[in-house]
């Protein structure tokens, strides 16, 4: 890259003989038209929605192992715009997914999803994806306690899930089910690998009986409740620490999923009448959400940029916080009577969160 550079630059020196203050603006134009054309170097995640009726990137029926709760179309789900809308970053295009590509980079490796039923949500998208791609390769899929395999036994690669929705340890003890945020002994189901993709938010909010501890312990300091967000942010911390103590860079790449985002309250896409996803069909269109982003963001990018060694942020909040149709709405696991506008129908835009996710691994 940098030869041809030089070369282009003497040689429009050579032919146009311009004056110094000239060059500055030939470097400046060749410059940006370098990072227009480098994925590598463009904001994947500031971009647009558009139809493209080339999409999905499979056929859900196609992918026998989708569970229930994500398969909108079998569950009843009419329309069928949400699948087709492709994801287009403003500075460059995302390169098409190729299946075997990704297949053959993994060969003989290990890739394990961390964290909450979003986690499920992209690990069973990228299962479909790849599985898409080798119709005729066998896979193999187990269940051990809370770790999910998925092989393409052809390929020796694993794609896992580790079922941990705080990433910090929930301990029975004499009191009760202590949440630690200091504790993090769950890490070692995550040391071998060779990609990592962490998430967590979803459960810090849970309160009721759907919340699965009864203290919050930090230190020595055991309370029944605490500031949320600050929960969030100390477990947030421990994670950090466990990244800069134990992952090898050369051996494991470490992503963070990032906040995926709930359409619970139309007043944040300027539809206030809506109370939820409930028959939305459109993706907003344009690159701005109302709303804004949910704080959750700015206490995960500021426990980010304090990790030492490399963890990439897959940013996918802006990007689905546009896609209000692509939820299960009333066609997700909990029936005509329940409405999920949490997690995202497949196909749908994990699809999308994955395919970023290979540009930048490529
Ligand atoms: C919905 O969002 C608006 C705007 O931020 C807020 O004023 C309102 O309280 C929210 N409604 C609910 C039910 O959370």
């Amino acid at each position: 890259m940098k030869m041809s550079f030089s070369v282009y630059i003497s040689s429009s020196f050579a032919s146009f003989s311009l004056p110094p203050h000239k060059v500055v603006v030939v470097l400046l134009l060749l410059l940006l038209h370098h990072n227009a054309n480098a994925a590598s170097e463009c904001d994947l995640f500031t971009g647009r929605w558009e139809l493209d009726k080339s999409y999905p990137l499979y056929d859900p029926a196609a992918c026998p192992f989708i569970e229930r709760e994500f398969t909108c179309q079998k569950n009843g789900r009419p329309d069928l715009d949400y699948t087709k809308y492709r994801w287009q970053p403003l500075g460059c295009n995302l390169l098409r997914f190729d299946g075997q590509d990704f297949l053959e980079r993994f060969r003989g490796k290990s890739i394990m999803f961390v964290g909450d039923s979003l986690s499920r949500n992209q690990w069973q998208s990228l299962t479909c994806m790849l599985h898409f791609a080798v119709p005729d390769a066998e896979y193999d899929l187990t269940r051990q306690g809370d770790v999910s395999t998925f092989t393409f036994t052809d390929y020796g690669v694993k794609v896992m899930l580790d079922r941990n929705v705080y990433l910090v340890d929930i301990v029975r003890e004499k009191v009760g089910r202590v949440l630690k945020l200091d504790s993090i002994e769950g890490g070692k189901l995550w040391k071998d690998m060779d990609m990592l993709i962490f998430n967590t938010w979803h459960w810090w909010n849970r309160r009721g009986p759907s919340q699965p501890w009864d203290y919050i312990q930090v230190g020595t300091q055991i309370t029944k409740d605490m500031d949320r967000m600050l929960a969030f942010q100390t477990a947030l911390t421990t994670w950090a620490g466990w990244v800069d103590l134990n992952i090898d860079p050369a051996k494991t790449r470490v992503f963070f999923q990032g906040i995926s985002p709930s359409h619970y309250n139309g007043s944040l896409w300027n539809e206030p009448s809506a109370k939820s996803c409930v028959r939305e069909k459109q993706p907003l269109l344009g690159s701005k959400y109302p709303g804004g982003l949910p704080p959750a963001v700015g206490v995960l990018k500021s426990a980010l940029v304090k990790i030492t060694k490399p963890v990439k942020l897959l940013d996918i909040t802006l990007l689905s916080l546009l896609r209000k149709d692509g939820h299960p709405s009333i066609y997700g696991l909990t029936g005509p009577t329940g409405i999920d506008c949490s997690h995202w129908c497949l196909a749908g835009v994990p699809d999308t969160w994955n395919h970023i996710l290979y540009n930048l691994i490529l």
